[in-house]
């Protein structure tokens, strides 16, 4: 298996189902991080007997200190693979170079569409038929690395922005692990700010 660190600042729910699947997907999820000391995906990551560190970004006096710190903290897990899962923190590009190619983030939202917060509200707002969450390798630019997997999430008039993150929270939980498998079996790569899976490039909008 290839040693996987998981990056979070809450609940944990898409930490929850890589714990689920790991054996089936061939991981060893050998840290999870917060910089949330009250995360409940630290207790997730307890329970699950997985080792944890808190990088308190309150503690720290700019972006630089506190990402060489979580840096520090990462790389004490020898990841092969960083998740951020619901992780809240925008990274420095120090930090992300440091994993290129290596680090992957999920976002409830069809990317390009709606980077940044307030996703499932901007996309009601918007009128979308459509909504949902993205997988996607981590670069320097914002939510803006190259598309590995989307899920689409059909928005009914009656939604609101609960239940449209509840639908797309259910969708998450089966495009990240099938994401990260990828990544395991070594069928997922990032080159040249493009992902490839099995050598063949992923269309911009992802893989559906
Ligand atoms: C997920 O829906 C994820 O897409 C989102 O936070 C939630 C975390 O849920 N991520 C972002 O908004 C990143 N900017 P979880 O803690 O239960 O996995």
């Amino acid at each position: 298996p290839i040693n996987v660190v998981v990056v979070i600042s809450g609940s944990g729910s898409n930490l929850q189902a890589l714990i689920d699947q790991a054996a089936a997907i061939n991981i060893n999820i050998t840290g999870v991080i917060s910089n949330i000391a009250s995360a409940y995906g630290l207790t997730r990551a307890a329970q699950a007997n997985i080792p944890t560190q808190v990088v308190d970004h309150t503690q720290f006096s700019d972006r630089t200190t506190f990402d060489t710190a979580l840096m520090a903290a990462i790389d004490s897990y020898q990841p092969d693979l960083v998740v951020l899962a619901g992780f809240m923190r925008i990274l420095t590009p120090t930090f992300t170079k440091h994993y290129t190619g290596r680090m992957l983030n999920i976002h409830p939202s069809l990317l390009p569409k709606y980077r940044g917060l307030h996703t499932h509200k901007r996309a009601l707002e918007a009128g979308d038929k459509e909504h949902g969450a993205t997988v996607h390798f981590v670069t320097e630019e914002l939510d803006g690395g190259p598309n590995v997997i989307q899920a689409i999430v059909p928005v009914a008039g009656s939604d609101t922005e609960a239940s449209l993150m509840e639908k797309v929270q259910q969708k998450e939980h089966k495009i990240y692990p099938q994401a990260v498998a990828w990544f395991a079996e070594g069928n997922l790569k990032m080159e040249h700010n493009k992902a490839f899976l099995l050598g063949e490039m992923l269309p911009p909008t992802g893989k559906r």
